[in-house]
């Protein structure tokens, strides 16, 4: 079990001590292991991303220390999160089976409200491995991982918080690392239904006729070219009386995008295109199961963007659920068509007072801000201070980017209301053309559109919490969204 709360040290064979600069070795150690630790810690100085390891026998089996350092606490907390998921990388290299965190040894980080959880959460997301289709799995030696601190009661909750959050995470990773032959839309709806079984939401899903019933032609477009039907997925968790404020979270569930017609020159990983969704699904989970008292929806779109003789065409003028015309000037640019239909929904059938839409929307994104933050547009002033609080908590870094109404007249066509994208003569920005788009189906209403195409995958190695792969981008952010509407 990874996460449990001692104040006193049970069996273990790595230690991990967090080091805040300058500050060495605060707490009392085991005799067996002092000494050797505080020659260790001499010229340890806790500067952020240090680290330092030790394996040693003690009593017959061999005990490692790891050091990690945390900095001085000027910098983001994403720093010291990164270092205890560097921390569980290094007990996973000395192949360590019961680890144990000493807390009390970073004071500063304890008395931090949010971080206590975050350390947790390290530790359970560097843990992972995707072994589905492995005939060897890759399992972690790491079984147990327990923290010190001396205030065990807000250990235990910040533990079984990060335990709920991370099951989110997790799970995101999974349906997202899951090839569009397995991970079609009715197999994310039958996701969705599981887990509002186990966490506490309701989930209720659209077919063919209900997404036509309701007028969301965008959606129809772009998915009526695959055999696999879309589905509208609808989650729904109460967690506050009904008369209180409500969020929407509407997740791009594109479960493959060829580009369609306007085929991609390259489809390595377009099976993750449903980042968004699979985020949108952990976030979900993580809200049930900490039970936060706020009424939240999560929307999934979920189709495929492929090619056939049903496809629709570039030129193609298609009347979206609100009424609006859209000239198809791009198959590919299908994920703001889907979004559009599904932020409308949310609005109009689920009456939310506000909406977060998050996807792989623009390969532009990682050109404008690189592949560690994440890009937010928005309307609304209250949604903006949530993201960015939201986005010190969680450690997603999150960028606004503006909605420009200069670039606006990019997306004017002769022949319908708006295109979907913009041809050869571009004014550029990519991504917030993107927002614009989307900005047009809100009905002037609160909401914030996160583009997370950069961020949704990683190549491995280099965020320490994640393997190659599903990051689970965006879960913790939208959970951190959703805890500041608690009253
Ligand atoms: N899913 C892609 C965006 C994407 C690209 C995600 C690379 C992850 C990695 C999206 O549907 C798309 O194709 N966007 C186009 C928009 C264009 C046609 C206006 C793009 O980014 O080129
Ligand atoms: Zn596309
Ligand atoms: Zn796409």
């Amino acid at each position: 079990m990874i996460g449990k709360a001692i104040t006193k040290l049970e069996n273990y064979d790595a230690l991990v001590i967090p080091v805040e600069e300058g500050k060495g070795i605060l707490i009392e150690l085991p005799e067996a292991v002092r000494e050797a630790a505080s020659l260790a810690a001499a010229d340890f100085k806790g500067k952020k991303s240090d680290t330092k390891v030790l394996t040693m026998p003690v009593d017959g089996k061999l005990v490692s220390l790891v050091l990690i350092g945390l900095g001085d606490g000027s910098g983001i907390l994403k720093d010291r999160f990164l270092a205890f998921a560097q921390a569980a990388q290094k007990c996973k290299e000395v192949k360590a089976v019961r680890v144990s965190v000493l807390m009390d040894n970073a004071p500063e980080l304890t008395k931090c409200p949010f971080a206590k959880e975050k350390a947790v959460e390290a530790f359970h997301l560097a843990n992972y491995s995707f072994n589905e289709f492995k005939s060897q799995p890759e399992v972690s030696s790491v079984e147990e991982v327990s923290f010190l601190c001396a205030d065990e009661k807000a250990m235990t909750a910040a533990v079984e918080e990060a335990a709920n959050c991370a099951a989110g995470i997790l799970k995101t990773r999974d349906v997202v690392n899951t090839p569009a032959m397995d991970m079609t839309p009715e197999q994310m709806a039958s996701e969705a239904r599981k887990a509002g079984a186990f966490c506490g939401f309701s989930v209720k899903v659209l077919g063919k006729s209900e997404i036509l019933s309701n007028n969301m032609g965008a959606f129809w477009a772009v998915a009526k070219g695959s055999a696999h039907e879309p589905r509208l997925i609808v989650m729904e968790y109460h967690g506050a009386p009904a008369d209180e404020t409500s969020i929407a979270l509407v997740g791009k569930g594109m479960m493959y995008d060829s580009g369609g017609f306007n085929l991609k020159k390259s489809m390595t990983y377009m099976y993750t295109d449903m980042a968004g969704g699979g985020a949108v699904l952990g976030a979900m989970m993580a809200i049930a199961k900490n039970k936060l008292k706020v009424n939240v929806y999560g929307i999934i779109p979920a189709c495929q963007n492929i090619l056939s003789r049903d496809a629709y065409l570039p030129g193609d003028i298609i009347t979206a659920m609100n009424g609006k015309k859209i000239e198809v000037d791009n198959t590919d640019a299908e994920g703001r068509m889907v979004l559009a239909d599904a932020i409308t929904y949310a609005f109009r059938v689920c009456k939310v007072d506000r909406v977060i839409d998050i996807a792989t929307l623009t390969g532009a994104v990682g050109t404008a801000l690189g592949k560690r933050t994440a890009a937010y547009m928005t309307n609304d002033d209250c949604i903006r201070q949530l993201i960015q609080k939201a986005s010190r908590r969680a450690c997603e870094k999150m960028w606004e980017l503006p909605l420009d109404e200069e670039l606006m007249p990019s997306l004017s066509s002769h022949i319908a209301d708006i295109k979907n994208s913009v041809g050869a003569s571009s004014m550029g920005g990519g991504s917030i053309i993107g927002g614009l788009f989307l900005q047009e189906f809100t009905d002037n209403k609160p909401w914030a559109h996160l583009d997370i195409a950069a961020l949704a995958g990683a190549e491995g190695g280099y965020i320490p919490t994640s393997p190659k792969g599903s990051t689970g981008f965006g879960v913790s952010l939208m959970y951190h969204i959703v805890k500041q509407l608690e009253k």
